[in-house]
Protein backbone atom coordinates (compact mmCIF):
# COMPACT_ATOMS: atom_id res chain seq x y z
CA UNK A 1 0.00 0.00 0.00
CA UNK A 2 1.09 3.26 -0.79
CA UNK A 3 1.47 6.12 1.46
CA UNK A 4 -1.20 8.31 2.45
CA UNK A 5 -1.38 11.75 -0.58
CA UNK A 6 -3.36 14.47 -1.28
CA UNK A 7 -6.78 13.64 -2.40
CA UNK A 8 -6.49 10.34 -0.52
CA UNK A 9 -9.40 9.04 2.01
CA UNK A 10 -8.20 8.89 5.47
CA UNK A 11 -10.18 7.05 8.12
CA UNK A 12 -9.14 8.25 11.94
CA UNK A 13 -10.29 6.02 15.01
CA UNK A 14 -9.60 8.05 18.13
CA UNK A 15 -9.06 5.87 21.36
CA UNK A 16 -12.86 5.30 21.83
CA UNK A 17 -13.49 3.50 18.39
CA UNK A 18 -15.42 7.03 16.73
CA UNK A 19 -14.52 7.02 13.36
CA UNK A 20 -14.00 10.23 11.28
CA UNK A 21 -13.75 9.98 7.07
CA UNK A 22 -12.06 13.01 5.41
CA UNK A 23 -10.52 13.55 1.76
CA UNK A 24 -7.09 15.08 2.42
CA UNK A 25 -5.82 18.22 1.62
CA UNK A 26 -2.91 20.28 1.53
CA UNK A 27 -3.15 23.09 4.37
CA UNK A 28 -6.68 20.96 5.64
CA UNK A 29 -7.36 20.55 9.51
CA UNK A 30 -8.89 18.04 10.91
CA UNK A 31 -10.88 18.62 14.37
CA UNK A 32 -12.79 16.66 17.14
CA UNK A 33 -13.65 17.33 20.58
CA UNK A 34 -9.91 16.14 21.47
CA UNK A 35 -8.29 18.82 19.46
CA UNK A 36 -6.77 18.99 16.21
CA UNK A 37 -4.74 17.20 13.46
CA UNK A 38 -3.65 18.86 10.01
CA UNK A 39 -3.58 16.68 6.87
CA UNK A 40 -0.15 17.56 6.40
CA UNK A 41 0.57 15.37 9.49
CA UNK A 42 -1.15 12.36 7.21
CA UNK A 43 0.20 13.02 4.23
CA UNK A 44 3.60 11.04 3.55
CA UNK A 45 2.48 8.84 6.18
CA UNK A 46 1.88 4.89 6.06
CA UNK A 47 -1.58 3.20 5.99
CA UNK A 48 -2.22 2.37 9.55
CA UNK A 49 -0.16 5.62 11.21
CA UNK A 50 -0.51 6.09 14.41
CA UNK A 51 -0.73 9.88 15.07
CA UNK A 52 -1.33 12.50 18.03
CA UNK A 53 -3.86 15.68 17.87
CA UNK A 54 -2.97 18.71 19.41
CA UNK A 55 -4.00 17.70 22.77
CA UNK A 56 -2.71 14.42 22.55
CA UNK A 57 -5.22 12.34 21.60
CA UNK A 58 -4.51 8.81 19.82
CA UNK A 59 -5.52 8.68 16.23
CA UNK A 60 -4.90 5.88 13.88
CA UNK A 61 -5.33 6.67 10.04
CA UNK A 62 -6.16 3.34 8.13
CA UNK A 63 -7.38 3.87 4.03
CA UNK A 64 -10.48 3.29 4.65
CA UNK A 65 -12.02 -0.72 3.50
CA UNK A 66 -15.20 -0.28 1.25
CA UNK A 67 -17.43 -1.35 3.93
CA UNK A 68 -15.71 1.24 6.00
CA UNK A 69 -16.37 4.04 2.78
CA UNK A 70 -19.96 2.87 2.89
CA UNK A 71 -20.95 3.19 6.62
CA UNK A 72 -19.18 6.76 7.19
CA UNK A 73 -19.85 8.33 3.37
CA UNK A 74 -22.27 10.75 2.59
CA UNK A 75 -25.72 9.40 1.86
CA UNK A 76 -29.01 10.94 -0.47
CA UNK A 77 -30.50 7.72 -0.95
CA UNK A 78 -31.00 4.98 2.35
CA UNK A 79 -27.20 2.46 0.98
CA UNK A 80 -27.31 -1.10 1.16
CA UNK A 81 -24.91 -2.24 4.09
CA UNK A 82 -21.72 -4.06 3.48
CA UNK A 83 -23.76 -7.55 5.34
CA UNK A 84 -26.24 -7.10 2.06
CA UNK A 85 -23.29 -6.01 -0.18
CA UNK A 86 -21.53 -9.45 0.11
CA UNK A 87 -24.50 -11.55 -0.52
CA UNK A 88 -26.08 -9.85 -3.36
CA UNK A 89 -21.95 -9.81 -5.08
CA UNK A 90 -22.55 -13.58 -4.09
CA UNK A 91 -26.10 -14.87 -4.93
CA UNK A 92 -25.98 -12.38 -8.12
CA UNK A 93 -22.54 -14.46 -9.12
CA UNK A 94 -21.47 -10.70 -10.03
CA UNK A 95 -17.99 -11.97 -11.56
CA UNK A 96 -14.73 -10.58 -13.66
CA UNK A 97 -15.74 -10.18 -17.18
CA UNK A 98 -19.46 -9.73 -16.71
CA UNK A 99 -22.05 -6.84 -18.05
CA UNK A 100 -24.53 -5.85 -15.10
CA UNK A 101 -27.01 -3.09 -15.49
CA UNK A 102 -27.72 -1.98 -11.92
CA UNK A 103 -30.56 0.61 -10.55
CA UNK A 104 -31.37 3.11 -8.76
CA UNK A 105 -27.79 3.95 -8.30
CA UNK A 106 -28.86 6.28 -5.42
CA UNK A 107 -25.74 7.27 -3.21
CA UNK A 108 -23.69 4.67 -4.99
CA UNK A 109 -23.17 1.77 -2.16
CA UNK A 110 -23.51 -0.88 -4.22
CA UNK A 111 -22.34 0.30 -7.40
CA UNK A 112 -18.95 0.45 -5.79
CA UNK A 113 -19.20 -3.12 -4.62
CA UNK A 114 -20.79 -4.38 -8.20
CA UNK A 115 -17.69 -2.25 -10.16
CA UNK A 116 -15.01 -3.92 -7.82
CA UNK A 117 -16.39 -7.46 -9.10
CA UNK A 118 -17.13 -6.95 -12.33
CA UNK A 119 -13.47 -5.79 -12.63
CA UNK A 120 -11.46 -4.31 -15.51
CA UNK A 121 -12.64 -6.44 -17.80
CA UNK A 122 -16.06 -5.94 -17.26
CA UNK A 123 -19.23 -3.10 -17.83
CA UNK A 124 -21.22 -1.75 -14.70
CA UNK A 125 -24.28 0.52 -15.91
CA UNK A 126 -26.35 1.77 -13.58
CA UNK A 127 -29.21 3.60 -13.80
CA UNK A 128 -31.03 6.28 -11.34
CA UNK A 129 -34.64 8.30 -11.71
CA UNK A 130 -33.53 11.12 -9.86
CA UNK A 131 -30.96 13.80 -11.55
CA UNK A 132 -29.96 14.75 -7.87
CA UNK A 133 -29.44 11.46 -6.30
CA UNK A 134 -27.44 10.58 -9.70
CA UNK A 135 -25.20 13.72 -9.15
CA UNK A 136 -24.95 12.79 -5.40
CA UNK A 137 -23.84 9.50 -6.20
CA UNK A 138 -21.39 10.44 -9.16
CA UNK A 139 -19.46 12.54 -6.67
CA UNK A 140 -18.94 10.04 -4.07
CA UNK A 141 -17.89 7.58 -6.67
CA UNK A 142 -15.43 10.30 -8.45
CA UNK A 143 -14.14 10.20 -4.64
CA UNK A 144 -14.13 6.94 -4.16
CA UNK A 145 -12.29 5.69 -7.41
CA UNK A 146 -10.30 8.92 -7.90
CA UNK A 147 -12.72 9.46 -11.10
CA UNK A 148 -15.29 7.18 -12.80
CA UNK A 149 -13.87 4.22 -14.63
CA UNK A 150 -14.18 3.60 -17.66
CA UNK A 151 -16.50 0.31 -16.89
CA UNK A 152 -18.96 2.25 -15.63
CA UNK A 153 -21.55 3.66 -16.98
CA UNK A 154 -23.79 6.12 -14.96
CA UNK A 155 -27.08 6.93 -16.76
CA UNK A 156 -30.13 9.50 -15.68
CA UNK A 157 -33.43 7.43 -16.31
CA UNK A 158 -35.44 4.85 -16.07
CA UNK A 159 -33.88 1.10 -15.76
CA UNK A 160 -37.11 -0.30 -17.32
CA UNK A 161 -36.01 1.72 -20.53
CA UNK A 162 -32.61 0.12 -21.26
CA UNK A 163 -32.53 -3.81 -20.19
CA UNK A 164 -33.35 -4.21 -24.07
CA UNK A 165 -30.44 -2.26 -25.30
CA UNK A 166 -27.90 -3.20 -22.54
CA UNK A 167 -29.10 -7.17 -22.65
CA UNK A 168 -27.24 -7.64 -18.97
CA UNK A 169 -25.36 -10.95 -17.92
CA UNK A 170 -27.02 -9.38 -14.62
CA UNK A 171 -29.66 -7.52 -13.67
CA UNK A 172 -29.56 -6.15 -9.52
CA UNK A 173 -32.45 -3.96 -8.34
CA UNK A 174 -32.13 -1.89 -5.04
CA UNK A 175 -35.41 0.20 -5.90
CA UNK A 176 -38.80 0.74 -4.50
CA UNK A 177 -40.75 -1.54 -7.25
CA UNK A 178 -38.76 -4.26 -8.93
CA UNK A 179 -42.48 -5.72 -10.04
CA UNK A 180 -43.00 -2.66 -12.35
CA UNK A 181 -39.25 -4.00 -14.14
CA UNK A 182 -40.32 -7.80 -14.70
CA UNK A 183 -41.76 -6.97 -18.17
CA UNK A 184 -39.25 -5.17 -19.73
CA UNK A 185 -36.66 -7.69 -17.76
CA UNK A 186 -38.65 -10.81 -19.72
CA UNK A 187 -38.19 -8.87 -22.94
CA UNK A 188 -35.05 -7.50 -22.67
CA UNK A 189 -32.48 -9.88 -20.42
CA UNK A 190 -30.54 -13.11 -22.02
CA UNK A 191 -31.83 -16.68 -21.03
CA UNK A 192 -29.53 -17.37 -18.16
CA UNK A 193 -29.26 -14.10 -16.72
CA UNK A 194 -29.43 -13.26 -13.00
CA UNK A 195 -32.26 -11.38 -11.65
CA UNK A 196 -31.67 -9.83 -8.12
CA UNK A 197 -33.76 -7.63 -6.42
CA UNK A 198 -33.40 -6.15 -2.65
CA UNK A 199 -36.58 -4.33 -0.89
CA UNK A 200 -37.22 -3.44 3.13
CA UNK A 201 -40.75 -4.93 2.93
CA UNK A 202 -42.70 -8.06 2.88
CA UNK A 203 -45.74 -6.95 0.52
CA UNK A 204 -42.65 -5.50 -2.02
CA UNK A 205 -40.97 -9.20 -1.79
CA UNK A 206 -44.66 -10.87 -2.23
CA UNK A 207 -45.23 -8.42 -5.30
CA UNK A 208 -42.08 -8.98 -6.78
CA UNK A 209 -41.96 -12.89 -6.53
CA UNK A 210 -45.82 -12.56 -8.06
CA UNK A 211 -44.81 -11.01 -10.96
CA UNK A 212 -41.79 -13.00 -11.44
CA UNK A 213 -43.89 -16.30 -11.72
CA UNK A 214 -46.72 -14.56 -13.61
CA UNK A 215 -44.28 -13.80 -16.08
CA UNK A 216 -43.00 -17.68 -16.90
CA UNK A 217 -39.93 -17.01 -17.62
CA UNK A 218 -38.11 -17.06 -14.18
CA UNK A 219 -36.73 -20.32 -12.63
CA UNK A 220 -34.97 -20.85 -9.23
CA UNK A 221 -36.80 -18.34 -7.07
CA UNK A 222 -35.18 -17.44 -3.91
CA UNK A 223 -36.07 -15.38 -1.47
CA UNK A 224 -33.62 -14.39 1.91
CA UNK A 225 -32.67 -12.13 4.79
CA UNK A 226 -28.98 -11.59 6.20
CA UNK A 227 -28.52 -11.51 9.79
CA UNK A 228 -25.32 -10.43 11.39
CA UNK A 229 -24.72 -10.07 15.06
CA UNK A 230 -21.47 -8.28 15.92
CA UNK A 231 -20.12 -9.75 19.09
CA UNK A 232 -17.92 -8.17 21.82
CA UNK A 233 -14.76 -9.77 22.61
CA UNK A 234 -12.79 -8.16 25.57
CA UNK A 235 -11.33 -10.11 28.31
CA UNK A 236 -13.74 -12.32 29.83
CA UNK A 237 -17.11 -10.30 28.66
CA UNK A 238 -17.36 -12.09 25.29
CA UNK A 239 -20.85 -11.88 24.20
CA UNK A 240 -23.18 -10.67 21.30
CA UNK A 241 -23.63 -6.97 21.36
CA UNK A 242 -26.46 -5.23 22.76
CA UNK A 243 -27.30 -3.48 19.91
CA UNK A 244 -27.62 -4.94 16.46
CA UNK A 245 -28.77 -3.33 12.48
CA UNK A 246 -32.20 -5.85 13.16
CA UNK A 247 -33.45 -5.35 9.82
CA UNK A 248 -32.65 -3.99 5.90
CA UNK A 249 -34.11 -5.58 3.46
CA UNK A 250 -34.89 -8.81 1.71
CA UNK A 251 -33.29 -10.34 -1.02
CA UNK A 252 -35.00 -11.63 -4.31
CA UNK A 253 -33.18 -13.84 -6.76
CA UNK A 254 -33.86 -15.68 -9.81
CA UNK A 255 -32.56 -16.91 -13.65
CA UNK A 256 -34.11 -15.70 -16.93
CA UNK A 257 -35.29 -19.12 -18.88
CA UNK A 258 -37.01 -19.67 -22.09
CA UNK A 259 -40.89 -19.73 -21.33
CA UNK A 260 -41.71 -22.43 -18.80
CA UNK A 261 -43.76 -25.09 -19.56
CA UNK A 262 -46.44 -25.65 -16.90
CA UNK A 263 -45.63 -29.87 -16.26
C1 LIG B 1 -32.57 2.78 -2.02
S1 LIG B 1 -31.97 3.73 -3.31
C2 LIG B 1 -30.62 2.79 -3.95
C3 LIG B 1 -29.41 2.81 -3.05
C4 LIG B 1 -28.18 2.20 -3.65
N1 LIG B 1 -28.37 0.80 -3.93
C5 LIG B 1 -26.99 2.38 -2.73
O1 LIG B 1 -26.46 1.38 -2.22
O2 LIG B 1 -26.55 3.51 -2.53
C6 LIG B 1 -33.20 3.51 -4.54
C7 LIG B 1 -32.99 4.43 -5.74
O3 LIG B 1 -33.72 3.90 -6.86
C8 LIG B 1 -34.14 5.00 -7.66
N2 LIG B 1 -35.19 4.48 -8.56
C9 LIG B 1 -36.48 4.20 -8.26
N3 LIG B 1 -37.11 3.69 -9.34
C10 LIG B 1 -36.19 3.64 -10.35
C11 LIG B 1 -36.24 3.22 -11.72
N4 LIG B 1 -37.35 2.70 -12.25
N5 LIG B 1 -35.11 3.31 -12.47
C12 LIG B 1 -33.97 3.82 -11.93
N6 LIG B 1 -33.87 4.24 -10.64
C13 LIG B 1 -34.96 4.15 -9.86
C14 LIG B 1 -34.56 6.03 -6.62
O4 LIG B 1 -34.60 7.34 -7.15
C15 LIG B 1 -33.49 5.86 -5.54
O5 LIG B 1 -32.43 6.74 -5.70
Amino acid sequence: MSDFAKGDSCLLTDNKGRQFLLTLEEGGTFHYHNGYLSHDEIIGQPDGAVLQSSLGGRLVALKPRMSDYVLKMRRGAQVIYPKDLGAILVWGDIAPGLTVLEAGTGSGALTMGLLRAVGAGGRLISVELRPDHAAHAQRTLESFFGGIPANLDLRIGDVAEVISEVAPDRLVLDLPEPFSVVEAAVAGLPSGAVWISYVPTVPQVQQTAEALHQSGCFYGMRHFEVLHREWKVEGRSVRPNHQMVGHTGFITVARKTQPLRDS
